[in-house]
């Protein structure tokens, strides 16, 4: 078939490569000229793993990119809209772009089309898009609003493009759900599965993935309250992991405990400095607003928003129990990205930890795998890049670990030890055992669990007689 995908951010890219993985014909269209360069000389703007090979495999044959929209819907059957939709001062979601790219899609309609929405919308969206699109001219039979909300991580957005938990289509008539069951055959139908070129099968995917079709108020819903949800996990966790911090309790082992119920799961239930990134804050902020102005306060997200704030101060003053006093302390800081396996520095817990860190007077030098060039734009003068984990390290007072990079996970301890100035490792990811750190000589504090010093530590004696802190 023949698809637009108007926008190449994070979801129109993914999905406009994915989509010619599965044997469409793609447009991906776009107004910034510079993006659109680059895109066709064959740049990859953003680090996602399969990304540059899907572009590769594509580009220029069922894959291209162009800035003219009203081309692009004249010969397609299906427009994917995967534009901006950022947040106002109020937390709404901005939908001007959308509204701009329905008034142009009007003037293009030369046959039955059908409009996806891709981006994450408030419920209602579609039906805007529908009376702005015949405000404009078009006839009321000529095209239908389909709502079909993306579920991708960064860092696993192929993946999860192709390897799908669930298809969600909203779409309220038979003739914009058969076209959708059609662009998704290929994953529905399982032959996707079985090309030998197939991008891999990741771990713990089902296939083929079940497509499930709702209204689009219920699938523009489900995309809101199923981020909200995951973000409300990961605010529990946090929670319940301060509780950990004052009993003496392990928050590893509650998880286990209460992860291993398959009615609440395993995932995303890793405690930690709260979550970040261009979703979560965005679209609770949003989902809050659309349930206000249906009028229903939902006052459970105000106490997940507020969690998730509190748990970067917790780290900070983790920070300065460790420390004592943090003017003039050289601090090493492994990653910047919001979450391991991406460049997205968007709401990043780790870059507003520095930039707090810097404000109380310490020195900071960081690492991170691929976040340092997006970073260096937002950090504050002063803050020094090192060129890995262990430069990083080099007469720093303390270890930071901020990001749930692969690569700290698996740092040769006695390294790290010899490299520090002071042997204190403050881990806000909780990628360690606290036992293999302390017998390695290091002090390590993580989130969730008491703190482990090694044999001998002056720490040591002085902290089993402190009332614990929180
Ligand atoms: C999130 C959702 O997981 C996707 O399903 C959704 O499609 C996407 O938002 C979106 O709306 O576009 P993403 O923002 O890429 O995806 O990242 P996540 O993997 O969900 O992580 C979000 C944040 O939560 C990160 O800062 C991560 O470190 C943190 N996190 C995640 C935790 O602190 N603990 C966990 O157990 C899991």
């Amino acid at each position: 078939m023949r698809i637009a995908v108007v926008g190449s951010g994070y979801v129109g890219l993914v999905a406009g490569a994915c989509l010619a993985d599965m044997g469409h014909e793609v447009t991906v269209v776009d107004n910034d000229q510079k993006k659109l360069a680059a895109l066709k000389s064959g740049q990859v703007p953003i680090h996602e793993h399969f990304l540059p090979e899907l572009l590769g495999r594509h580009r220029d044959q069922r894959l291209t990119f162009s800035d003219d929209l009203q081309h692009a819907v004249r010969i397609s059957s299906a427009i994917f809209v995967a534009v901006g939709t950022p947040p106002t001062d109020s937390g709404d979601a901005d939908l001007s772009y959308v509204e701009s790219v329905a008034r142009e899609i009007s003037g293009a309609i030369n046959g039955y089309k059908i409009v996806v929405e891709k981006s994450t919308v408030p419920v209602y969206t579609s039906e805007w898009v529908r009376k702005i699109i015949l405000r404009n001219g078009a006839d009321a039979d000529s095209f239908d609003v389909a709502s079909n909300p993306e579920f991708l991580r960064e860092g696993t957005a192929v993946t999860d493009f192709l390897f799908p938990d669930r298809i969600v289509v909203g779409a309220d008539s038979e003739p914009c759900a058969r076209v959708m069951r059609e662009i998704y055959a290929p994953l529905c139908d399982g032959s996707y599965y079985k090309r030998p070129d197939a991008i891999p099968q990741p771990d713990r995917s089902q296939i083929p993935p079940p497509l499930i079709v709702t209204s689009t108020k219920s699938a523009e819903l489900i995309k809101h309250a199923s981020n909200a949800f995951l973000a409300m996990k990961i605010s529990f966790i946090n929670a319940v992991a301060s509780i950990c911090e004052s009993v003496g309790a392990n928050v590893q082992q509650v998880c286990q405990g209460v992860g291993t119920d398959s009615r609440i799961g395993p995932r995303f239930l890793n405690p930690g400095i709260g979550y970040g990134g261009s979703c979560f804050p965005k679209d609770l902020m949003a989902f809050r607003s659309v349930a206000r102005e249906c009028g229903y306060d939902f006052r459970l997200l105000d106490e997940v928003i507020r969690i998730n704030e509190e748990q970067r101060q917790r780290f900070l003053r983790k920070v300065r129990n460790a420390l004592w006093t943090l003017r003039g302390k050289r601090l090493a800081v492994l990653g910047l990205a919001f979450k391991g396996g991406t460049d997205d520095i968007r709401e990043s817990p780790a870059i507003l930890l520095i930039q707090s860190l810097v404000q109380e007077g310490c020195c900071v030098t960081a690492y991170d795998p691929a976040a340092m060039d997006r970073a260096s734009g937002v950090l504050p003068p002063g803050v020094q890049f090192a060129k890995g984990a262990y430069e990083a390290a080099t007469d720093a007072d303390a270890l930071l670990i901020l990001t749930e990079w692969e690569e700290f996970a698996t740092l040769d301890l006695q390294q790290v030890r010899e490299k520090l100035r002071y042997p204190i490792v403050i881990d806000g990811r909780n990628l360690y055992n606290p036992e293999v750190m302390a017998s390695h000589g290091l002090s390590y504090y993580s989130v969730g669990r008491a703190p482990a010093l090694p044999e001998g530590s002056p720490v040591r004696s002085q902290a089993a007689n402190r009332p614990r802190q929180t």
